[in-house]
């Protein structure tokens, strides 16, 4: 039977500093301009939470969800919309994703909400594995954090659906 372990990668502490930081940036660059927040379920959901309360700036929420064909954990370029946004039309949007991995998620969802018609496209993730990555499109204006190719979970990110409540940024493994 393998035990999973989770190890501390990145403190509560350390990303409650980080994301005062980014919603500083992102005040600089926006001012007062009313923003729609567009968050990546489920794994960006904790993020979202928290960044947006550290913005003083006439926000919106809105959701998708992106389905990766094949593996749980692994995508494999084949992504797919299962939940949509309503319209995003002239809107200011800020997408919130939890991690670029492949990079094939970012590419998608770019192109989508380009789609869209927004007023302005800027995409903020937390978590960047750079040694991962299969697309040099995957472009962000926003990161939170770069950090090894290790298996993440906690603060939204999860392993089969659990740990996304852990308030820490762990890297999980596998002992006997
Ligand atoms: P990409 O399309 O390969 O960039 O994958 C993006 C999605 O894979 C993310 O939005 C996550 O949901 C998931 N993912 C990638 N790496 C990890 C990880 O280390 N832990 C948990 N989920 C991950
Ligand atoms: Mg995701």
């Amino acid at each position: 039977m393998m035990r999973e372990t989770v190890s501390v990668l990145i403190s509560a502490a350390a990303i409650d500093d980080r994301l005062t930081e980014l919603a500083a940036q992102i005040k600089e660059d926006y001012g007062d301009k009313p923003l729609t927040l567009v968050c990546a379920l489920k794994g960006a959901v904790i993020f979202l939470a928290d960044l947006s309360r550290k913005l003083d700036n006439n926000v919106e929420f809105d959701f998708l969800r992106v389905s990766s064909y094949g593996d749980e954990s692994i995508s494999n370029g084949a992504v797919a919309l299962s939940h949509k946004t309503g319209s995003l039309k002239d809107r200011h949007v800020l997408l919130i994703e939890d991690i670029a991995d492949t990079g094939h998620t970012l590419v998608f969802l770019r192109k989508h909400l380009m789609g869209m018609e927004p007023a302005s496209l800027k995409i903020c993730v937390l978590l960047d594995k750079p040694d991962r990555r299969q697309t040099p499109d995957a472009k962000f204006d926003y990161l939170g954090f770069s950090i090894p190719d290790v298996f993440i979970v906690g603060y939204g990110l999860d392993y089969a659906q659990r740990y996304r409540n852990l308030p820490f940024i762990g890297a999980l493994s596998f002992e006997e």
